[in-house]
């Protein structure tokens, strides 16, 4: 067994709120905070603990709201300061926790800090961001993200210069390089702690730091900048001193989103020793199913189970001693996790989301899931350009143009593989436009709202995906096994089953996973015990089982307790 550290942020569930799609209160179309303080009782009744909010700061919204203007005030469109403070009472009352967005790599050009520092080169503010002055020429490299020609330099004609940015060109990279700006973010993080915020998950954290010589991309980058721009020499120092400077003074979580971050470098940033983060999302599994690179990224659908299990007992065993894991399968950029790692098909919808409920829900690490998944919300599959409003889609399309890969496919790529997937609007009940709102709706609604998925119709049925998500998080609670048990893979190369064992002190438990449309049927003999008890089934007719094989109908899902 592993040390056993107790900590609230290990043994809570997480439910992220996109809040642009949460819940409409004012009738404009788009969610709002005074929304989410209404279902306050809902997310409560699933048995979570801790709401992400993703960020819900003033923002001219050209990445939806992760280009802040001011992190001090509320975005108009999401209510006032006041609202929040409603909000977070709300949930302080019901004894749920808040962890906030921080997006501290870059902001919005239209912050203040950036209007001042484009104006003159020896503005006080220049030294916030990024600049390469026009007179030493192009300069080296740097792609980005959301920039229709991939370019993350844009040239200035104001001071002759170009400034750096990771993602749009309306997203400047701050430059933590200047300890002012370092400051800054403290006293940013400090203000939201003193209202009593419970953490932060930290946008791109691992990008912050850069060689501000802004040298060729290195060789051995092989022309992967996420790789580059993760590693920067100084990363590790100023994790530390945010550590030191502010995090370590209040009872609070870290969660850092970090694309290329590998297992060799997890424990650097999480190991309790260094006192820099308390864990992170690494993009293994989210890239499993993606070919090519970023700007081209085209969905696979060929993974096998061997890989996706393959990542996660890599995964957790690097976190088996020290740190600790997150655990997600979809978020506000990625597809729906039903669509992607299940099965959506009217048959197997119900068992696929469930199962994979019980997946996120007995491993080690920190659960967190996406708004809609406890209901199994699927893509939309949008087939127009004309329906997305991601930046992100419309960007790669326009650059797409300019390829010899077909826009067609590309359509149809994003239906699978587009943020906006998992970003149409929450499906409460079946009037229209799902009890969101009740004019148009900022982006369309799934129609199938209408049949099924929404939380009125789940919450009349006790069979449904959202009952069993209920049952599930609470099963996770009374068997702290589950949460903190050593992890084993059994059946490592089983293509259909994802099977293994929670460990703790004297409790055993056995997890037998479907990942198949198939009837299947395993036998156990990695293990040895008398007696399965069976304590969770997604499928309700399930009494007993001939032991040590298991038969399994397609995506069940079956949490056993072994003696
Ligand atoms: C992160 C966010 C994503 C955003 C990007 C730029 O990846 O999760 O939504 O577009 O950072 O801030």
């Amino acid at each position: 067994m592993s040390e056993l550290k107790r900590q609230w942020w290990k043994e809570g569930v997480v439910y992220q709120i996109y809040p642009r799609s949460f819940q409409d209160t004012t009738g404009n179309g788009v969610g709002d905070l005074n929304g989410i303080t209404k279902r306050l009782d809902y997310i409560k009744s699933l048995g979570v603990d801790i709401i992400w909010l993703c960020p819900v700061y003033q923002s001219p919204n050209d990445d939806n709201g992760y280009d802040i203007s001011d992190y001090r005030t509320i975005m108009a469109e999401f209510g006032t300061m006041k609202d929040f403070d409603a909000l977070l009472s709300g949930m302080k009352s019901r004894g749920l926790k808040l962890i906030m967005d921080l997006v501290a790599n870059h902001t919005s050009d239209e912050h203040f800090w950036f209007q001042e520092s484009r104006k003159s080169r020896d503005n006080k503010y220049r030294d916030y961001y990024h600049w390469w002055p026009a007179e030493k020429g192009t300069p080296p490299k740097r792609w980005s993200y959301f920039d229709v020609d991939g370019n993350a330099w844009k040239y200035d004609k104001l001071t002759d210069s170009y400034y750096l940015h990771y993602f749009s060109v309306k997203q400047p990279d701050l430059k933590w390089e200047n300890p002012e700006v370092r400051k800054e973010i403290y006293n940013i993080i400090r203000f939201w702690f003193d209202k009593g915020v419970d953490g932060f998950r930290m946008d791109v954290i691992p990008f912050i730091s850069k060689d501000t010589t802004y040298p060729e991309l290195p060789e051995k980058y092989k022309g992967n900048y996420v790789s580059y721009y993760s590693e920067g020499p100084r990363l590790h120092e100023y994790l530390h001193e945010m550590n030191q400077e502010i995090l370590s003074k209040y009872d609070v979580m870290t969660v850092g989103e970090a694309p290329g971050i590998t297992l060799d470098k997890a424990l650097d940033f999480v190991d309790e020793e260094r006192e820099e983060l308390n864990m992170f999302f690494h993009f293994d599994l989210m890239s499993l199913d993606r070919d090519g690179d970023e700007v081209f990224w085209m969905r696979n659908d060929k993974w096998k189970l061997t890989e996706f299990k393959k990542v996660h007992s890599d995964w957790d065993k690097v976190f088996a001693k020290r740190g600790w894991g997150s655990m997600f399968l979809s978020n506000h950029d990625f597809p729906r996790s039903v669509s992607r790692w299940g099965n959506d098909s009217p048959e197997h919808w119900r068992n696929a989301s469930t199962m994979l409920h019980t997946f996120l829900l007995t491993m080690r690490g920190t659960p967190y899931f996406y708004f809609g998944d406890e209901i199994g919300m699927t893509n939309v599959r949008f087939d127009t350009i004309e329906d997305y409003k991601d930046i992100n889609t419309l960007n790669r399309y326009e650059l797409l143009k300019q390829s010899d890969i077909s826009l067609d496919d590309f359509i149809e790529n994003e239906k699978e593989a587009a943020r906006d997937n998992a970003r149409t609007p929450m499906q409460w009940d079946s009037s229209t436009y799902s009890g969101f709102t009740e004019s148009k709706p900022w982006i369309k609604v799934n129609s199938n709202y209408k049949t099924g998925i929404n939380v009125a119709a789940q919450e009349n049925d006790s069979h449904s995906v959202l009952n069993y998500f209920k049952k599930m998080v609470l099963l996770r609670k009374h068997h702290l096994g589950l949460v903190y048990g050593d992890y084993e893979l059994l059946l490592e190369d089983n293509e259909e089953v994802y099977a293994y064992t929670r460990i703790f002190e004297s409790e055993k438990y056995l997890i037998l996973l479907s990942f198949s449309e198939n009837k299947t049927t395993v036998d156990i003999d990695e293990v040895s015990f008398k007696n399965a008890e069976l304590l969770i089934s997604n499928d309700t007719t399930l009494k007993s089982q001939s032991i040590p094989n298991f038969h399994l109908k397609p995506y069940q899902a079956c949490v056993y307790e072994l003696t």
